[in-house]
């Protein structure tokens, strides 16, 4: 993890595009500094500097629900449960997510052993116990342009207990910089930042 988590976050947002100053990664940006503004504390997880193998399918997390493979991936894994807020950024590769993304979604197959094979938690009725916002950018300007990427966020999500808070998804961005020249999207991606951050309601003083 190019930045470590501080224990304490409460949102952990996570950089899913190879490219490390891309369109996702500017729009994520703004959605983490939305959120600080509102007072929340934020661990960064930037996917392209880590060390992360794809789900190799031995299930040898059937045992206690711990991937067998030792790599980045648990520490990552613990930085995400720890948070109540997620922030996913993804380009749209074949219209669907980066393969880095997907490598990240598919070793979570371990903690959906865990809920469903270990614990016993029934199918379709996961718990909500977090809110996620996802962000992407495409290239092109297809009406079903996301539809892949948010598919797979939503059961990703799922197993994070998570619910797809808010989404947003830009299309026609594809050079790296071409979100410089959107300064509307950046501005929507920091209010998405923010608003999560206040729905998550953590700065209340109890009553
Ligand atoms: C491997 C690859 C596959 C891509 N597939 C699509 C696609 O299916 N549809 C599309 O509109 N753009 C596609 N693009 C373009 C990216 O989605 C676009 O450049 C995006 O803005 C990149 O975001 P980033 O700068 O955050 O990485 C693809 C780009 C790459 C490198």
């Amino acid at each position: 993890m190019s930045a470590r988590p501080s224990q304490m976050h409460q949102i952990t947002a996570i950089y899913g595009s190879p490219r490390r100053r891309g369109n996702t990664a500017t729009l994520l940006r703004r959605a983490v500094e939305g959120a600080r503004s509102e007072g929340l504390t934020v661990a960064e997880i930037f996917l392209r500097d880590l060390k992360m193998s794809p789900c190799l399918e031995i299930y040898g997390c059937q045992r206690d629900g711990e991937c067998a493979i030792r790599d980045d991936f648990q520490q990552v894994r613990d930085t995400i449960l720890a948070a109540q807020g997620i922030m996913l950024a993804s380009p749209i590769f074949f219209y669907s997510v980066s393969a880095q993304v997907k490598i990240l979604m598919d070793r979570f197959q371990s903690q959906w052993v865990k809920k469903h094979w270990i614990e016993g938690q029934p199918m379709g009725k996961s718990r909500r116990l977090r809110k996620g916002l996802f962000l992407s950018a495409g290239a092109t300007q297809g009406k079903k342009l996301f539809d892949g990427a948010l598919l797979s966020v939503k059961y990703f999500f799922d197993v994070l207990d998570t619910e797809l808070w808010d989404y947003k998804c830009f299309r026609g961005l594809d050079y790296a910089d071409d979100i410089r020249q959107h300064p509307d999207h950046q501005t929507e991606a920091f209010g998405a930042g923010a608003a999560l951050a206040r729905a998550l309601n953590l700065n209340k003083p109890e009553d």
